[in-house]
């Protein structure tokens, strides 16, 4: 069974500058929650309740905010202020919190082994709380750990994505098992549209078998100079076996001002409850 969640939150969101200037881009609230609870939300509904954050300098507001606020939650005890803390306190409850820290930027895939200490050797989901992930029913992380416990392997989330986009995102080339369900063959990081081999791009949700560390360990720094999580994927790919799942619900990217402001008219529209 998986327990473990990573949230790679290393990042310097420079696109949100001047915002994040002195505090997380995770922490930038849709509508009334900061980005990152909405992922911690989807891993715990997922039975992955014990949540480990790779941060890096200036995150410490992430690790207040699954904490208790003693001052706070004395002054507005009793109060009909209450109940707007009541969704971070069902998160608190339900979750373990444990951070490490990636002492320099060196990509998403170096990231995720700096985790490797919270995880230890079993399987585990990683969410990047940029990617704001919705679904009536059931949520990504979930519907992709009922997948694993089918087949026992790596799997990365995809979308189908516009052609002009696919240089933006991980690419994969597969091998289509059922509807939305791929044995990946190839994968690019951020390829030209020219060079892409299809349009099926990774989002930020992934299950990794704990093998995926050794494979990481020995992947040299590949686009931008970065330890790259696709192609250590593909390594793994080759070795045996990685899925490609198109997950059931909406994605916004919430790395960019865009898909940000779309995420928060579309939880304003749709989910947020005031009162
Ligand atoms: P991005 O490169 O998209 O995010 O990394 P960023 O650097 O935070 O944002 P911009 O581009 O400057 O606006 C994707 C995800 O991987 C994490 C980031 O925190 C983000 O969630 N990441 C990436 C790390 O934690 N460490 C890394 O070395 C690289």
């Amino acid at each position: 069974m998986i327990k473990k969640c990573l949230f790679p939150v290393a990042g310097y969101g420079t696109r949100f500058l001047p915002a994040t200037k002195s505090q997380p881009k995770e922490m930038l609230p849709v509508v009334n929650k900061p980005l990152v609870q909405y992922g911690v939300e989807e891993a715990i509904e997922a039975g992955l309740t014990e949540v480990g954050f790779v941060t890096g300098r200036g995150k410490r507001a992430i690790a207040d905010h699954f904490d208790i606020s003693y001052e706070l939650e004395n002054q507005i005890s009793g109060t009909g202020k209450e109940k707007y803390l009541s969704s971070i306190r069902k998160v608190m409850e339900e979750g373990t919190f444990t951070f490490t820290r990636q002492k320099e930027m060196l990509g998403l895939g170096h990231a995720i082994l700096t985790g490797r200490t919270i995880v230890g050797n079993e399987a585990f989901g990683v969410i990047l709380a940029d990617d704001l992930c919705v679904d009536q029913e059931e949520g990504v992380m979930k519907q992709m750990v009922n997948l694993y416990n089918q087949f026992r392997c790596s799997i990365v989330a995809i979308e189908e994505v516009p052609e002009d986009e696919v240089h933006k995102y991980g690419v994969i080339e597969g091998e289509n098992i059922k509807e939305g369900l791929y044995r990946v063959t190839n994968m690019v990081e951020k390829p030209s549209k020219e060079d892409a081999p299809s349009n099926l791009a990774i989002i930020g949700r992934y299950i990794l078998t704990p093998d995926i560390f050794e494979i990481i360990e020995n992947t040299p720094p590949g686009r931008n100079g970065e330890v790259q999580i696709t192609d250590a994927l593909l390594t793994q790919a080759k070795k045996g076996c990685v899925m490609a799942y198109k997950f059931r619900g909406k994605r916004f990217d919430c790395g960019s001002v865009k898909g940000f402001v779309e995420a928060s008219n579309y939880v304003f529209e749709n989910l947020y409850e005031d009162d």
